[in-house]
């Protein structure tokens, strides 16, 4: 199923639970212009509340996952237009990073061929990321007489090991999805003809679990990772307490029950039984 809303850049497609979101360039090999921004803070958006959205992938069409910022529309043309570049540049921040990095569901970056420059904060963004062996990655900016901006080069703090992001940013060299899955920049590669078929694999897992306990993992994880001890021990109380008020599962007490009383399942081993709500 496809969303009523359509859009210049992007397609949405809908299938099982998993909204397949589709930077739709192909021509430009997905490079993101402004448009392209706008389009996708609308989709983001959109999904947050989006109830038939249980995992929301994030590709490309065609060869290109995304050949990062439009040097032509988002850099060349707006250099003499502040107030365009002001307004898209929030977009492109807000959408690639702060929207996607808290979407309130599991995300995953579905890399099927290039992904350079700006590319990399959306990749990093999404909780998972899962290539071809064959994608090409590249922090090509230093090819452009330009460092990786935005936020990249803060996200790959998170995401690449040291002298990996040194030796990438300052050579410009690209590497591949093997080379990428060694790194630990994405979780795994696979041969590009198996790509979807891993990917929905992932997914279909994630929507086992119970989705309010899901977003909660997400964001206490990623959260703490900038608190100091006493702050998150207190923040995770908190969050724990606020998660089972309103949990609609009541997943804590279902788990508990399953295991202990009705001694159905191993929770080491696999999600309690969800029941229909
Ligand atoms: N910005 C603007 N246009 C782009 C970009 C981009 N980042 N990437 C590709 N295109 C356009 C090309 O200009 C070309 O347009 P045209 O048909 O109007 O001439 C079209 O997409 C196809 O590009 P080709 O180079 O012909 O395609 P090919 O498949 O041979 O190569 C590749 C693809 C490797 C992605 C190459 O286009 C490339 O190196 N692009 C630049 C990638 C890059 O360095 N991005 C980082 C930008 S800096 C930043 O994001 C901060």
């Amino acid at each position: 199923m496809t969303t009523a809303k359509t859009y210049k850049t992007v397609k949405v497609e809908r299938e099982e639970g998993i909204t397949w979101v589709i930077l739709n360039r192909p021509e430009k090999r997905n490079a993101m212009n402004p448009q392209l921004h706008y389009d996708m803070l609308d989709v983001i958006v959109e999904l947050e509340t989006d109830d038939e959205t249980r995992v929301l992938v994030l590709t490309g069409a065609g060869d290109s996952w995304c050949a990062g910022q439009d040097l032509r529309e988002f850099f060349r043309a707006l250099d003499d237009k502040p107030a365009e570049r002001r307004r898209a540049g929030w977009a492109s921040q807000e959408w690639r990073w702060r929207r996607l990095f808290t979407f309130p569901k599991p995300t995953i970056a579905m890399v099927n061929g290039y992904c350079f420059g700006g590319a990399f904060t959306p990749l990093i963004a999404c909780d998972f990321a899962v290539a071809a062996e064959d994608a090409i990655f590249g922090l090509s900016e230093i090819n452009w007489g330009i460092f990786p901006g935005g936020l990249v080069s803060r996200v790959l703090a998170d995401a690449m090991c040291y002298r990996d992001a040194v030796y990438y940013i300052l050579t410009g060299d690209p590497f591949d999805g093997k080379k990428a899955a060694e790194m630990k920049l994405v979780n795994f590669a696979v041969p590009r003809a198996k790509l979807r078929e891993e990917t929905i694999k992932l997914a279909k897992k994630l929507m086992e679990k119970n989705p309010q306990t899901l977003r909660a993992a997400k964001e206490v994880y990623k959260l703490c990772r900038t608190m100091d001890y006493a702050q998150a021990e207190d923040y995770m109380a908190a969050k724990g307490t606020a998660l089972r008020a309103t949990d609609p599962e009541k997943g804590r007490e279902e788990g508990t029950k399953q295991f202990l009383d009705e001694k159905k399942y191993r929770p080491g081993l696999g999600a309690y039984q969800r029941r229909a709500k």
